[in-house]
């Protein structure tokens, strides 16, 4: 049987820096069942994300529910989730493309329930994690980015938030274990610069828009200028946001003849 504080000297000698914080959450996963922590603190030193163990991470607020082998929505996303709430009006239509657990979605959907939610991913393990977080409020559909929606919904989005893997392909092998290790790299890897799915998206939306929609998609600040121009040469006007605090950096598009504030 582990005490709080042997948990927390665990935690601190493994190279947590919330150690104290990991070991409360630990604790009240394994409801007091001694043979339960001990697994679940072994898994945590191997490097997986205290959110798998938990089955649940903090997003806006809300607790989104987290299965083996989705990734973990991050809190810099949170950034992204706000801008295209900000973007939305009563009854718009919104996509969440690549939606991995929901996490976006289901913030979109708690701060503007009366909008048309659509989520999409190609991997079917985030789909069912997606449809625990917003089955039943949301659309959802599988495949591999715009080729998985319906055809009825071309020229009707008003609102697509895109957070699709980005990071550089050989960058993957300097993330934290959590994320490189534990995360499944086709959430992850972006190809050679991070930005093929930036490219795709950038080539393909422009059919599924209503005329005065928004385009909101996390990159990095690195990055940013670069994605910025993939989108202006695709015919958009772009405006970088960030929020240094959270470490965010979203990019925000819309049709030439439009504003982007
Ligand atoms: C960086 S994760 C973001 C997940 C979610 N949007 C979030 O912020 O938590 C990228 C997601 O893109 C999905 N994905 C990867 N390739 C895809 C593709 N070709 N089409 C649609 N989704 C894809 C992955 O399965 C993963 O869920």
């Amino acid at each position: 049987m582990h005490t709080l504080a042997e948990l927390v000297r665990a935690l601190r000698a493994g190279g947590s820096v919330f150690a104290e914080d990991e070991a409360a959450l630990l604790s009240e996963a394994a409801a007091g069942d001694a043979g339960r922590l001990a697994t679940l603190l072994k898994q945590r030193l191997s490097g997986q994300p205290l959110e798998s163990l938990l089955g649940w991470a903090e997003f806006a607020g809300l607790r989104i529910l987290i299965d083996p082998g989705v990734f973990v929505p991050r809190r810099r996303t949170e950034f992204l989730a706000e801008l295209a709430i900000a973007a939305c009006r009563p009854g718009s239509t919104v996509l969440d493309l690549c939606c991995g657990s929901g996490a976006i979605s289901a913030a979109i959907l708690h701060a503007r329930p009366q909008v048309r939610l659509y989520a999409s991913d190609l991997m079917p393990a985030s789909l069912r994690c997606a449809a625990r977080n917003i089955g039943g409020r949301a659309k959802l559909f599988q495949g591999d980015l715009f080729a998985a929606l319906p055809q009825a919904l071309r020229g009707h989005i008003d609102v697509l938030a895109v957070n699709a893997p980005y990071v550089p392909s050989d960058a993957i092998a300097l993330m934290p274990p959590e994320a490189r290790l534990h995360e499944p790299h086709s959430a992850l890897d972006g190809g050679p610069d991070g930005l093929n799915f930036h490219r795709r998206v950038a080539r393909d939306a422009a059919g599924w828009l209503r005329p005065r929609a928004r385009i909101v998609i996390e990159t990095s600040a690195e990055q940013a200028p670069t994605s910025a121009a993939i989108f202006e040469t695709a015919g958009f006007r772009t405006r970088v946001a960030s929020d240094d605090s959270r470490g965010a950096t979203v990019i925000l598009a819309s049709r030439e003849d439009q504003a982007t504030s």
